[in-house]
């Protein structure tokens, strides 16, 4: 748990580098307390089915992790699953966001039927990746994100299982 919140912290120190870092984060960094509750609450869906998540580990320390999320457990929205992704910079671009992606997309398969995500239109490398897996876009909401003063476009993807 230690580990999962270490790397998810560095993504904060990341953004302040590289203001074009994809991912979506809050404000200002949530508590230890509150991360504790999100991937407790993140275990208790993969335990019941509602998620389901990789994580990959490098000298027995967390370097990414790609999680699924079922839409509203128990509605008519259920079918779809919400996929993040992230790996640390050092361990970029060795394919191993794209092995993630496969192993998750392939645990989705017969629990879900469609599976979306969202990208920072100008995030080349990401959008290229999850065509080559065939997700495919449906759309881009303007100005999406905003982080400080500066807005991000986002495309939104879908992949039919
Ligand atoms: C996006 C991310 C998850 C991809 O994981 P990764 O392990 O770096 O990706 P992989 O090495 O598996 O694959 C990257 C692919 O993009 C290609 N690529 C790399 N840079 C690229 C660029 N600038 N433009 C287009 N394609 C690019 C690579 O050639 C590779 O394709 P291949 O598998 O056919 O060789 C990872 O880089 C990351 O976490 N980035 C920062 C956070 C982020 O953007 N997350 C996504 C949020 S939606």
């Amino acid at each position: 748990m230690n580990d999962l919140i270490g790397n998810y912290y560095s993504y904060y120190e990341e953004v302040e580098e590289n203001p074009e870092f994809g991912i979506i984060l809050f404000n200002s960094r949530p508590s230890f307390e509150s991360e504790v509750g999100w991937f407790t609450n993140l275990y208790r869906a993969v335990l019941s089915g509602d998620a389901f998540v990789r994580v990959a580990e490098e000298d027995g320390h967390v370097v990414g992790i790609c999680d699924v999320r079922r839409l509203r457990p128990g509605t008519e929205l259920s079918h779809t699953g919400d996929l993040g992704i992230v790996i640390k910079e050092k361990y970029r671009d060795r394919g191993i966001g794209r092995e993630l992606m496969q192993s998750v997309i392939e645990a989705s398969k017969g629990k879900l039927e469609i599976l979306i995500l969202s990208v920072f239109t100008n995030n080349k490398r990401a959008y290229t990746l999850y065509r080559k897996l065939g997700f495919v876009e449906y759309g881009r909401r303007p100005l999406a994100i905003k982080r400080g003063e500066r807005y991000f476009d986002e495309t939104l993807m879908y992949l039919r299982l």
